[in-house]
């Protein structure tokens, strides 16, 4: 039976982990997988998840299932966090949310649903978008296709080409928006180019999939969700998949949510039963501590707080590592412009090197990055960035 197969190669982007830990060279840089690292390179348990986590296991009475929408007090926290609580969508009891294995059980969650939805839909994706979201989408019979976005020569967005591509998409079809500090690219839509992509969708009547892996990694939580909230109160249909893993730090927990708004609460009900029967089919139920703790500290003001806190920490410091490199590359003499690296989003940019280049980084300086040359901000340290700077000085 497994004689006919052939070996897949290495992802793209978790391949590198394996690199990275297999490379003895002292002043490797681990530019690789969208990991939040403190100064030390560390990933850190949020000092909030402890305390819930702790608060959770004192209290904890039972291991009993807990059903394929996870928990209740979970999936209402995440939408309103992510919604806002005063949006008409939810005022209007339109929205159902199930909790997911992380980021990646929602969008294949949603994938399934969409399968259900019209067998024949295309998904429309950004050019680039995540590595995985075209074969997690195909990995559920859909056709992904691109619409224009990222410009790699003005490091800029394609906005004229992107509308005029989405004006052909019609209401069959699904449209995959980053909410977010865009993955890869780092360039987000503005307040205003958002509203002229909502009223495009009301326009053409496709629904709007929208990613928000990393709420609160941009501008704020608030801020980050605009374009979220704004589509909510707008279109009929709509599916939104958020993560924890990166704003509450929370990757291996794997803890996520898809939520779905229909037209009306009926429709919403209707729609919510194939949700859950698409859930069942796939992993039965979801996993139940990350969202133990997410709920513990949504729930309480004074947890809420302190997580909002850690996470302008992390906001800052990423931002941080986006001005510090740029001025290094600029302090050694790099005559080629980077300036574009600080008005861009959230956890990655491209560096805009050729693969050729992001090879010798890797094989010649031990630096890690995507071969698209994705870098990610939050590997950068003051302990590092001489040493990256001047690498990539040579590879220039
Ligand atoms: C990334 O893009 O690096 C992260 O979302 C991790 C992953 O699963 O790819």
């Amino acid at each position: 039976m497994f004689n006919k197969l052939t070996a897949m190669p290495a992802d793209p982007i978790l391949g590198l982990l394996t690199k990275y830990r297999e490379d003895n060279h002292v002043q490797k840089v681990d530019l690789g997988v969208g990991v939040y690292k403190d100064e030390t390179g560390h990933t850190p348990i949020l000092s909030c998840v402890k305390k819930a986590e702790k608060y959770r296991l004192d209290t904890e009475s039972t291991k009993v299932y807990i059903g394929p929408t996870g928990s209740a007090d979970f999936n209402r926290l995440m939408s309103e966090l992510a919604f806002g609580t005063e949006n008409p969508a939810i005022m209007a009891n339109r929205v159902r949310t199930v909790s997911t294995p992380g980021g990646t059980g929602a969008l294949r969650v949603a994938a399934d649903f969409i399968k259900r939805c019209n067998p024949n839909a295309v998904l429309w994706v950004s050019d680039p978008t995540w590595a995985n979201h075209t074969g997690l989408f195909e990995a559920a019979g859909i056709t992904v296709k691109t619409y224009p976005y990222y410009d790699y020569k003005t490091k800029s967005l394609k906005f004229d080409e992107m509308k005029a591509a989405l004006s052909q998409v019609g209401s069959n079809d699904v449209v995959l928006l980053h909410a977010c500090c865009h993955n890869p690219s780092g360039m987000d839509l503005n307040q205003q180019q958002w509203d002229e992509i909502i009223a495009l969708t009301v326009e053409q009547g496709f629904t709007p999939l929208i990613d928000m892996a990393y709420q609160g990694f941009g501008d704020g939580v608030d801020e980050d969700a605009y374009g979220v909230r704004k589509m909510a109160a707008s279109v009929s249909n709509m599916i939104l998949c958020s993560s924890c893993s990166k704003n509450f730090g929370l990757y291996r927990e794997r803890i996520g949510a898809c939520s779905i708004i229909g037209k009306n609460a009926a429709a919403s009900d209707i729609a919510f039963s194939v949700l859950l029967y698409v859930v069942r089919c796939i992993y039965s139920m979801p996993p139940a501590h990350g969202a133990a703790i997410v709920e513990t500290i949504l729930g309480s003001e004074e947890l809420k707080q302190e997580w909002l806190d850690e996470l302008t920490v992390m906001r800052d410091r990423i931002n941080g590592n986006r001005t510090m490199l740029v001025n290094k590359l600029k302090e050694i003499g790099v005559t080629r412009n980077f300036d574009f690296i600080t008005h861009q989003k959230g956890m990655f940019s491209f560096l805009g090197i050729t693969p050729a280049q992001v090879a010798q980084l890797q094989s010649e300086y031990s630096v890690y990055m995507v071969d698209s040359s994705r870098i990610s901000i939050a590997g950068i340290g003051t302990g590092n960035v001489d040493y990256l700077a001047k690498s990539i000085a040579k590879i220039l």
